[in-house]
C-alpha cells in the first residue's frame, strides 16, 4: 500500500489544496489529509470545522481520508505507517523553506517529500490572502468550494460584529 500524506493548516481550503490532493490521489493508494490541531492564536476556523470541510471537499475522492493531527508530522507519519509527504509548489519563493522541512524531516524518520507543482492557475493562491481578501469584501469565489465560501462570509461577518460591538 503506497500511502502519503498532504498536511497543512487549510484555514480554509482553498481549490489550490483540492488540486494537489487530487493529483496526489492518483499517485499513491491511499491519501490522508491531515490538518494540523496545533495551538495557534490566529486561525479564522477551529479544527473540527477544517476538518468537517476538507471531509466534505474530498468527499469525491475515494482514496482521500481526512484528519487532524498535533505535534511533529513525522510522529503522524511514523504512528500510520506513512513514508511519503506531498506538498505544493506555487513558485521558487516557496522552495527554501519546503526543503529545509523536507530535510529535516527526513532525518527524523523514513520519509520522502514529494513536491508537486502546483497548477499555473493557482500559483497565487493562499488560504491567508483568501481571508484578507474576503476580510476586505473582495470576491474569492471561484479561488474556493462555494460552500467554504458562504462559511468563510458568515464568520468574516460574526466576526465584523464582535469586533463592532465591542
Ligand atoms: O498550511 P501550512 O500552514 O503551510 O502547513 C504547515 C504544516 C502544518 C504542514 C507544518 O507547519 C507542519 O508540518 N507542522 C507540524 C509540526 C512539525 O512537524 N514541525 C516540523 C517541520 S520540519
Amino acid at each position: 500500500m503506497r500511502r502519503a500524506v498532504c498536511p497543512g493548516s487549510f484555514d480554509p481550503v482553498t481549490n489550490g489544496h483540492l488540486d494537489i490532493v487530487q493529483r496526489a490521489s492518483t499517485l499513491f493508494d491511499e491519501v490522508v489529509v491531515a490538518v494540523g490541531v496545533n495551538q495557534s492564536k490566529n486561525r479564522l476556523f477551529n479544527a473540527e470545522e477544517r476538518i468537517a470541510m476538507l471531509e466534505q471537499a474530498c468527499a469525491p475522492f475515494p482514496n482521500v481520508r481526512v484528519d487532524g493531527f498535533k505535534g511533529l508530522l513525522t510522529s503522524f507519519c511514523q504512528e500510520h505507517g506513512i513514508h511519503a509527504i506531498v506538498k505544493g509548489l506555487r513558485a521558487v519563493s516557496d522552495f527554501d523553506y519546503e526543503l529545509q522541512m523536507a530535510q529535516m524531516n527526513s532525518s527524523l524518520t523514513d520519509v520522502e517529500t514529494v513536491f508537486v507543482p502546483t497548477s499555473p492557475e493557482y500559483s497565487f493562491l493562499a488560504s491567508s490572502l483568501v481571508k484578507e481578501v474576503a476580510t476586505f469584501g473582495g470576491d474569492v469565489s471561484g479561488l474556493i468550494p462555494d460552500f467554504v465560501n458562504t462559511a468563510l462570509l458568515a464568520r468574516l461577518a460574526e466576526r465584523a460584529a464582535q469586533s463592532g460591538g465591542a
